[in-house]
């Protein structure tokens, strides 16, 4: 883990991930101890679900690099915990590195929104709506985001309530369905 600093130049591709993990000055680990309460069912306690190597430096934006194994607790796939911002202008940008899956966004009133995320591809999270990332791919699903420097995390609220829907496995495929748990 790199000290804060000034950052050179730098490309990022799936290839390139070791560059940003080299620079990143924060490194987050989710197990499945980490997670109690967020799956419909509890995970194995040791079971890594994903990772997060943060730049955090002297710069006006913070970026997040999520590395996510493919799995599924039950029939729910692996996804992030789950968070608002503090901050009520803060918006964030996620651009696909590799794997297949969705993000799901819920607004303060609780309107529902999710788009799949594929490589290539990037979404736009508006202020005000807390967001997740679900892995329904057989590999890693890899994202980076940018979010402003002030934007502060909200875990609890989703910790607290979920979202109202969940991502399943039903035939082979992913299903969106209505978290019974909400
Ligand atoms: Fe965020």
């Amino acid at each position: 883990m790199a000290e804060p600093s000034l950052l050179e130049p730098f490309r990022l591709r799936k290839e390139d991930v070791h560059t940003f993990i080299s620079n990143s000055d924060n490194h987050i680990m989710r197990k499945g101890k980490d997670m109690i309460g967020f799956f419909q069912e509890d995970a194995d306690p040791d079971r890594l679900i994903y990772e997060v190597f943060e730049i955090r430096g002297p710069h006006s934006t913070d970026m997040g690099l999520t590395i996510m194994k493919p799995g599924k607790i039950g029939r729910e796939y692996h996804m992030t915990k789950g968070h608002f911002h503090e901050s009520e202008s803060a918006d964030e940008y996620y651009f696909c590195l590799s794997g297949k899956g969705i993000i799901v966004m819920q607004s303060a009133e609780g309107e529902i929104r999710h788009l799949p995320m594929n490589e290539g591809g990037g979404v736009y999270v508006p202020s005000g709506w807390a967001h997740r990332t679900i892995n329904i791919g057989d590999d890693d699903f890899m994202l980076l985001a940018i979010f402003p420097k002030d934007a502060g995390h909200d875990y609890g609220t989703i910790e607290e309530k979920g979202f109202r829907i969940v991502v399943m496995e039903v035939d082979g495929q992913f299903a969106v369905m209505d978290n019974p748990s909400f």
